[in-house]
């Protein structure tokens, strides 16, 4: 079975992601880099869009491990913890992709934080000098932590990630007025900031006191569009240049993720930046 999930904010995120594709291959074509493709939640290589009408469309990994012009990836990585989903993928590499069984793995039932730090310890060794990465983290909520992320400094990795600013991080800021709660460590993992940093960027303290003379803390109005900046200021911290965030909405209008991409190389974000301008 298909996963489950998206809808026309699935098709735009894809869409825009294999336009970067294109052009950074395009740079890389007849370049010496051997090039790996991580994908760091990599689902079952289909999408079910619509519940209602089982409307299937071909997921990331699949339209990725089909994409040979203007360049391939030499190899492919992809993490997916459920295990079913990773069964699946392998399936559809042995059978539609046999030429690159040998040249793609499928980590099932493995966690994309502990991989990416995998894959930072490769490119930092000897042989992994050769090598250049394409990251795509795709997850549906607040799986990725900082300091997996963080491993990647210094590296010749692009990075494309969804954040989860409506779906994961604005839900949790919702939850209580006041920081000192489990979910403040939760939100400090994810930003890599202190659970204290976490509360001065999204509240505020209410000038009235309430009915028995205690302070009151309030969420800041715009939370969704302030955890993007946020996180792009974090990212800032790791790459050298970090794209406008895409806001990724649903069918009424709500902003579920914003789509970023990050790296050390200039025109990389530049592409990155003209894509995104163009969907907005
Ligand atoms: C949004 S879906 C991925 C969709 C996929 N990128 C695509 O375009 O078809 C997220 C996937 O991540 C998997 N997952 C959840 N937590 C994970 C983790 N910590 N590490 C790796 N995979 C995880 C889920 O099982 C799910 O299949």
């Amino acid at each position: 079975m298909a996963n489950q999930f998206g809808g026309e904010w699935t098709e735009i995120k894809i869409r825009v992601f294999k336009k970067y594709l294109h052009a950074y291959m395009q740079i890389m074509k007849g370049k010496p880099w051997k090039l790996i493709y991580f994908d760091g939640f990599a689902g079952s290589g289909d999408i079910q869009t619509k519940k209602e009408t089982e409307e299937v469309i071909e997921g990331t990994a699949r339209q990725v491990l089909s994409f040979d012009e203007p360049r391939k990836f030499d190899f492919y990585y992809f993490v997916e913890k459920d295990l079913d989903n990773a069964q699946l993928l392998q399936r559809i590499i042995n059978k539609e992709f046999p030429t690159l069984t040998d040249k793609s793995v499928v980590a099932g039932g493995d966690d994309c934080n502990q991989k990416l730090q995998d894959m930072a310890g490769f490119l930092k060794s000897p042989k992994g000098k050769n090598y250049k990465a394409i990251a795509f983290i795709d997850p549906y909520g607040m799986q990725v932590k900082w300091d997996a992320l963080d491993s990647l400094k210094g590296l010749g990795v692009d990075l494309w990630i969804l954040v989860p600013t409506g779906i994961g991080i604005n839900r949790l800021l919702k939850k209580k007025e006041k920081s000192g709660q489990v979910w403040f460590e939760t939100l400090g993992n994810f930003f890599g900031l202190d659970p204290k940093e976490i509360e001065d960027k999204f509240y505020y303290e209410d000038p009235q006191l309430d009915l028995f003379g205690e302070r009151k803390f309030k969420k800041i109005e715009n939370a969704v569009e302030a955890a993007a900046i946020l996180y792009k200021e974090r990212l800032r911290t790791i790459f050298k240049h970090v794209s406008d965030p895409l806001p990724l909405r649903n069918s009424t209008n709500a902003v579920l993720f914003h789509f970023m991409a990050a790296s050390n190389v200039p025109v990389a974000v530049k592409i990155a930046n003209d894509i995104i301008k163009k969907e907005k």
